[in-house]
């Protein structure tokens, strides 16, 4: 039995602070041995920059997902090819697309499999989901059950339908994107875990981690802003999974919803 934890969006430097705040004790109390979070809005609520890929390894990260922010800064086209701790999603096409959509990585005497996905619907056009996470999946059983999709999309019922295509052949099908955490967390019944969105580890007083003066005046005028991240207080979410390691079915699943007041 191992336990991995997942992180929703990171957003910013009070995402970050939260986790520099929060994680060492969360790893210890709960016994996590592999943690997997979100990136794609950690360096100023749009994309990663490669010092802040290294400052969230640093705090115990083991790997780092991402969406459809990912392409946000250019510096990081390059530090995608080399980087295999940092992941964009596996359903482009095109060659020209840097980076890798999947990893294997080592955990004490067993290999974990991380698998990015983006949703299609209200989302930037990607190749079907559904026909990516099948191949993916074939490929990367091959080499160890222990599977962990982050499904980067906007739809809920794209997140349940693609957990449900994926039932028993992975270990979890965590949702990102949205920003919002949902409260049905779940082993479904080939003892896959999943939950819709895991939310996010950011500003708490804000809307989806930015400021709310730019976004209600976008909202009320329709002119468009500049947005900046929230400050103050943050919270932290994420889903502890327990599973095991001989077959990669999951075992428990434990939703966590930290606010952070400092
Ligand atoms: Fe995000
Ligand atoms: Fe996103």
């Amino acid at each position: 039995m191992y336990r991995f934890l997942f992180i929703g969006d990171i957003v910013g430097r009070p995402g970050r602070r939260c986790l520099q705040d929060l994680l060492p004790a969360i790893i210890k109390e709960y016994e996590v041995s592999f943690v997997v979070a979100n990136g794609e809005n950690a360096a100023g609520g749009v994309g990663i920059t490669p010092p802040i890929f290294n400052e969230l390894r640093e705090m115990g990260i083991d790997v780092l997902t991402s969406g459809n922010h990912i392409w946000d800064k250019k510096e990081i086209y390059p530090f995608l090819n080399k980087e295999k701790r940092l992941l964009r999603p596996e359903n482009y096409s095109s060659p020209h697309v840097p980076g890798k959509g999947s990893g294997i990585f080592f955990l004490n005497n067993f290999k974990i499999a991380v698998l990015n996905l983006a949703g299609r619907v209200f989302m930037p056009h990607v190749e079907c989901p559904f026909h990516t996470a099948q191949k993916q999946v074939a490929l990367l059983k091959n080499i160890t059950p222990n599977i962990i999709v982050d499904f980067h999309a906007e739809a809920t019922s794209e997140k349940k339908a693609l957990a449900l295509f994926l039932d028993g052949q992975v270990t979890a099908v965590i949702g990102t994107h949205t920003h919002v955490q949902t409260a049905d967390e779940q082993i479904l019944p080939q003892r896959t875990a999943f939950i819709t969105d895991v939310g996010m580890t950011g500003p708490y007083n804000s809307i989806l981690g930015v400021s709310q003066e730019p976004v209600l005046k976008n909202f009320t005028t329709g002119l468009p802003q500049k947005f900046t991240v929230a400050s103050g207080n943050s919270q932290f979410n994420a889903l502890l999974v327990e599973a095991e390691e001989k077959t990669g079915k999951a075992l428990s699943v434990l939703r966590l919803n930290i606010i952070n007041i400092t």
